[in-house]
């Protein structure tokens, strides 16, 4: 690559490789920076470690165009007009976003950025982050901007090119402009505001998404109680523009690397006193039940009780990630369930497409199968916990013939219940009709 990058990525994680890649496809020349040598190394020969649709054909297309390159060393950045930190901000012990990484980082930015340079934030950090980063930074002409992703795993690229919307949140009229400019391909509405209101917009987006699900799963179980149908009291929510069709479906409980983090980080940053956001906790709380009620849900439809024990029987269960599309594990509710069964007694079998058998130490007790028709051998239940759509297409027949009961616990909603029925299958749906006797 010749002349300077015009952007400096610091951070090649989910985020980071994804600003990079992207910005690179829109024509800039990108030095993105990542810590770990192995990782660089591997990125250098166009190996992407993570499992996001269309990121590595962007990433090898770019190191083809030398229009992207990736390093270890910060100094790399001292030319960058403008510098994008995507560094992880995990949730700490306490539930406040861990900003260690970032820290550190501002540190050696310190003695490396050009003069004038722009940093931007694009990691959610907590609000306030940018203001405090100047100081840290103590770079008076080094402008900060807040530039919050709404990326969805499964969709990160897409979410890149064809967003919502671009939140630029600066004190300066001028890096916001710059920041603006590197967006000048992307179709999508630009807005412009102060950092702390493109700080909280991404943590309040987030939680708002948290709110939703939980409403939902609570509206599940209360129509399985008065015998309604949660499908079709969404599809008439949805069909009120006001609420939308997205994010009606219940599941397991929600999870991924974001939502429990920035509902707990938002919820440290409200007072403590006076139950401020009281919306968000109450959020999360139902969401930590909604765990609970399917464990009781499955216990139910295999022993006849919620609380039954299901020592000595086998369960098999298909998905283990968050949520379909991605290889991702962290905060996965399906994990978190598939545990539960293993605590109450239950051999637990897993399958998930994108989950090798390889990694079954990692997630013991529960045992990983690298065959979805594994999971029914002598099971006294199915649990699908994960949307994946190809489970749809299963020979359901054949899993019928090896279980010890035909029997599915369809936590999403998935699967086609007059082919469940064909292949000899019960299935038992999250808010559905069928009346139940009292708890
Ligand atoms: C989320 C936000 O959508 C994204 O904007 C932000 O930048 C990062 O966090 P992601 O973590 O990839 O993205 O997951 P998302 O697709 O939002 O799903 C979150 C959780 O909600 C998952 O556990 C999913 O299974 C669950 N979900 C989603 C439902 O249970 N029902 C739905 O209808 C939708």
């Amino acid at each position: 690559m010749t002349g300077a990058p015009a952007v400096g990525v610091v951070g090649a994680g989910y985020v980071g490789l994804t600003t990079a890649a992207c910005l690179a496809h829109l024509g800039h020349r990108v030095v993105c920076v990542e810590a770990d040598a192995r990782k660089a190394r591997r990125l250098r020969d166009g190996e992407v470690p993570i499992s996001e649709p269309g990121l590595t054909e962007l990433v090898r297309a770019g190191l083809a165009a030398a229009t992207l390159s990736f390093t270890t060393e910060v100094r790399r950045l001292r030319r960058a007009g403008i510098v994008f930190l995507c560094l992880p901000t995990p949730m700490g012990a306490d539930g406040d976003a861990d900003l260690g990484a970032l820290e550190a980082e501002l540190v050696t930015l310190s003695g490396v950025l050009a003069r004038e340079c722009v940093l931007v934030t694009k990691s959610t950090v907590p609000v306030g982050t940018a203001r405090r980063a100047a100081r840290m930074l103590a770079r008076p002409d080094v402008r900060l901007v807040s530039n919050p992703e709404f990326l969805r795993e499964g969709h990160a690229v897409r979410d890149f090119l064809r967003p919502s919307r671009i939140v630029i949140g600066a004190e300066d009229a001028g890096a916001a402009e710059r920041v603006a400019a590197l967006y000048a391909g992307v179709d999508a509405p630009v807005l412009r505001t102060d950092p702390a209101s493109a700080e909280l917009a991404k943590y309040a987006s987030n939680a708002f998404l948290a709110v939703k699900l939980s409403y939902m799963n609570e509206l599940a179980e209360l129509c399985e109680r008065l015998g309604a149908d949660i499908t079709e009291v969404g599809r008439v929510m949805g069909l009120d523009a006001r609420i939308g069709t997205a994010f009606l479906a219940p599941g397991p409980g929600w999870g991924g690397s974001c939502l429990p983090k920035d509902t707990r980080a938002l919820l440290r940053s409200a007072p403590e006193s006076g139950g401020a956001l009281s919306v968000v906790r109450a959020a999360v709380l139902a969401n930590e039940a909604q765990r609970e009620r399917i464990l009781g849900k499955v216990c139910r439809a295999v022993t006849g009780r919620p609380d039954g024990s299901l020592a000595g029987l086998r369960i098999g269960v298909l998905g283990l990630t968050f949520k379909a599309g991605t290889d991702d594990l962290r905060h996965s509710p399906a994990l978190a369930i598939a545990h539960g069964l293993a605590e109450r007694g239950a051999t637990v079998t897993g399958y998930d497409p994108e989950v090798a058998a390889t990694e079954a130490a990692r997630l013991a007790p529960v045992q990983v199968a690298d065959d979805p028709y594994l999971v029914g051998k002598d099971a006294a239940g199915i649990v699908l916990l994960t949307e994946w759509p190809q489970f749809r297409e299963l020979d359901w027949a054949r899993l019928a013939a090896t279980t010890e009961r035909a029997l599915v616990v369809d936590t999403r909603n998935l699967l086609d219940t007059d082919r469940l029925a064909r292949a000899g299958f019960a299935q038992v749906r999250l808010g559905g009709k069928a009346p139940r006797p009292a708890d």
